[in-house]
């Protein structure tokens, strides 16, 4: 049998009382670890925005910058413990994050607001639509727990999005 370890590192591994069933767990895991590594990039894509941007709204742009990414700790936090409480093993690194993120690339040499506003607005969305995803696969495998937890997750980047994206509507 051909193991396939880009998966099975996904398994829920770890002995637990949790009551939700073994395959349930099996499927929730890996959804949970991608929207994890999503979620490390979406931050420190935020934080590229907080430290580069220039121009005539700077002080606004960067501190509405750094408070996405204070909530977006709170979301990667959420993620991660929500996998160990599913019996996983939580893949938390930046390495991690670097192989496995949906994200686009951040583009690394823009400075003006416009720009930042644009690039950030692009990782909320895709974020977004990753946990969209996720809401309804997990709710799908029987596990309305996490699929609430995601809900809420992306109803704060909904709202982000918004704050960020009508700087340049
Ligand atoms: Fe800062």
């Amino acid at each position: 049998m051909v193991t396939n370890t880009k998966t099975n590192i996904y398994k829920a591994t770890h002995k637990t009382r949790q009551p939700l069933n073994h395959e349930i767990r099996d499927q929730v895991i890996p959804i949970l670890s991608h929207l994890l590594a999503d979620t490390s990039d979406l931050y420190f894509q935020v934080k590229e925005a907080h430290w580069n941007v220039k121009g005539e709204n700077f002080i606004a742009l960067h501190k509405l910058f750094d408070d996405v990414a204070d909530d977006i700790t709170e979301y990667i936090d959420e993620i991660a413990e929500r996998i160990a409480q599913l019996g996983g093993q939580v893949h938390g690194t930046l390495q991690h994050a670097s192989r496995s993120s949906r994200l686009p690339t951040y583009p690394e040499s823009i400075t003006t607001g416009h720009d930042h506003v644009d690039a950030v607005s692009k990782a909320l969305a895709q974020f977004s639509d990753n946990a969209r995803q996720g809401i309804d696969d997990t709710d799908e495998f029987g596990d309305p727990v996490t699929a609430d937890m995601l809900t809420n997750i992306t109803g704060g980047i909904d709202k982000w999005l918004w704050f960020i994206e009508s700087h340049n509507l």
